[in-house]
């Protein structure tokens, strides 16, 4: 465990998360190096936490290691230990067996079981003790997503000193699939500790004060909430805690800046040579994650393909895939189908030295992954359910020359914002492939209009303003707090 706070010092503003933004690799060889953390949720945080100067408490994504604290950059990492028996119960079991499902509509069902809810509360209380040593007196602490969901209370009992935020990173699902939970009252009370509960969208803000009501029994606001504004209200004894909607963001003029460097063009130029020069880049950059609809991308292109409206020979699609929780058995099944799918499409409609679909199952260099944003003519985003998806806003801000098209599922948080995408509903096939067709065959000036209207959207709402909104409204329960104290 860390080292109590030496006289009385500390992080004045903690991030705790599931996972730093760095996981520790351990070679064949024995050696151990750091890579970057997969998902949104690192890629969001991290230019925050620089700009910050801030701690981050989270787990370095291998069992049974003990890591001492890195300091670098103004950048302080805390690395949690987990052993391996915890990572399968908590992590792969309860976190994305249970909550995961859960969370996104039951695509995948829930699993229930006692023992995995019992890591999930011990893995919780060692991030809150963790995160209770590392804090200084009177800090503001920020603790991210469904697998920490127990931290805020567990932290409030600990250190009542403290300013506690949360953000759920993931959808909050409807009352009636929320209500299946056998722990939904604790997980409830677990985040009331917070000060202020954030979300992607009203919507789940508001589903969120329901169960306030009715599992936990407090008053709650009942009015709509807005999008960075309107909060709700729930009184929990003599603390109020809020509740919003914050829509998460990116980095959105650094990645503008990145598109546009020559090195980057160059690439993506020679990505559309190695393609064999066709007319139309479709593109797919994912988690291997169920919920991400791959296999319906893929289904409505083989279907395009076999009616003839799609020419194998002007088309090409590239998937790019990062490996995401490769123990859990429905990733596993859900792979093979994947692979099962491109290798079917391939062997229908492929020539000797063109494949139709290029599959890579690894991680992408940031800077490989621009190039492809900006080689791509048409980027296929339809999952099923998605708290927001970044990618979407990545592919936006790749577009500086107002070229390319973004199909959208409606099932996103992003097409809450992103409108003037060609947006579909990814459980029906027809919609998806009008919305691909549409994406591909519209005239350039109409794709202009939109991905300039797009472009506005995700320019002026960068990851910046999101952490700024949140952080500024955190504040203010701070200031509305002391008053209460000192009056
Ligand atoms: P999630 O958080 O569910 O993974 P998001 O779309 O919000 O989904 O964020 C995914 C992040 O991971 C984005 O920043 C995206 O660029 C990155 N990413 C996704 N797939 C790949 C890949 N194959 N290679 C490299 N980075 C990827
Ligand atoms: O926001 C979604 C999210 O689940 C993050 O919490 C998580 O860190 C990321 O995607 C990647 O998933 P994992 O940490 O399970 O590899």
């Amino acid at each position: 465990a860390p080292a109590d706070r030496p006289g009385g010092a500390g992080s004045g503003f903690v991030v705790v998360a599931n996972r730093l933004p760095v996981d520790l690799e351990r070679l064949p060889d024995g050696t151990k190096r750091w890579k970057r953390s997969p998902g949104g949720l690192v890629t969001a945080l991290e230019p925050v936490l620089r700009n910050n100067n801030g701690a981050w408490v989270g787990w370095a994504g291998v069992p049974d290691v003990d890591v001492d604290p890195i300091i670098e950059d103004g950048l302080e990492l805390y690395p949690v230990p987990l052993t391996a028996e915890e990572v399968a119960a908590y992590y792969e079991g309860f976190s994305n067996g249970t909550l995961w499902p859960l969370y996104h509509d039951v695509i995948v069902r829930p699993e229930y079981h006692r023992d995995w809810w019992t890591a999930y509360v011990d893995v919780n209380r060692r991030f809150a003790e963790y995160t209770a040593k590392v804090a200084a007196e009177g800090a503001t602490v920020w603790v991210q997503d469904y697998q920490l969901q127990l931290v805020p209370k567990m932290l409030r009992m600990l250190r009542p000193d403290l300013t506690i935020g949360f953000f759920l990173h993931i959808p909050f699902p409807p009352v009636e699939l929320f209500m299946q939970l056998p722990w939904r009252t604790e997980i409830v009370e677990g985040l009331l500790g917070a000060d202020l509960i954030g979300f992607h969208l009203p919507g789940g803000a508001q589903n969120f004060l329901y169960l306030a009501r009715r599992l936990a029994g407090q008053p709650t606001s009942r009015g709509t909430v807005g999008v960075r504004s309107k909060l709700g209200v729930v009184q929990v004894g003599f603390r109020t805690v809020r509740v919003g909607a914050f829509p998460i963001s990116i980095a959105s003029a650094e990645l503008d800046e990145l598109s546009r460097r020559r090195s980057v063009r160059e690439r993506a130029a020679q990505i559309r040579r190695e393609l064999g020069n066709p007319k139309h880049i479709l593109l797919g950059v994912d988690r291997l994650d169920y919920t991400k609809g791959i296999d319906i991308r893929l289904a409505a292109l083989q279907e395009l393909l076999h009616e003839g409206r799609l020419d194998p020979a002007e088309t090409v699609m590239v998937q790019l895939a990062t490996p995401s929780r490769e123990r859990v058995e429905s990733y596993i099944q859900m792979r093979g189908d994947i692979e099962r799918q491109v290798g079917r499409i391939n062997g229908e409609f492929s020539r000797v030295g063109y494949p139709f679909v290029h599959y890579l199952h690894r991680p992408i260099p940031r800077d490989e992954l621009v190039a492809f944003f900006v080689a791509a003519d048409v980027m296929l985003v339809t999952p099923l359910r998605d708290g927001m998806n970044l990618v979407a806003k990545e592919y936006v801000a790749s577009h500086s020359g107002l070229n390319g098209a973004l199909v959208l599922s409606e099932f996103t948080g992003a097409a809450a914002e992103l409108r003037q995408a060609y947006l579909c509903n990814p459980h029906d096939l027809d919609s998806v492939e009008n919305a691909i067709m549409s994406a591909i065959e519209d005239d350039p000036e109409t794709k202009r209009r939109r991905m300039r209207s797009l472009r506005r959207q995700v320019l002026a709402h960068d990851v910046d303003r999101w952490a700024r909104s949140f952080l500024d409204a955190l504040a203010q329960d701070r200031v509305a707090g002391s008053a209460l104290l000192t009056d």
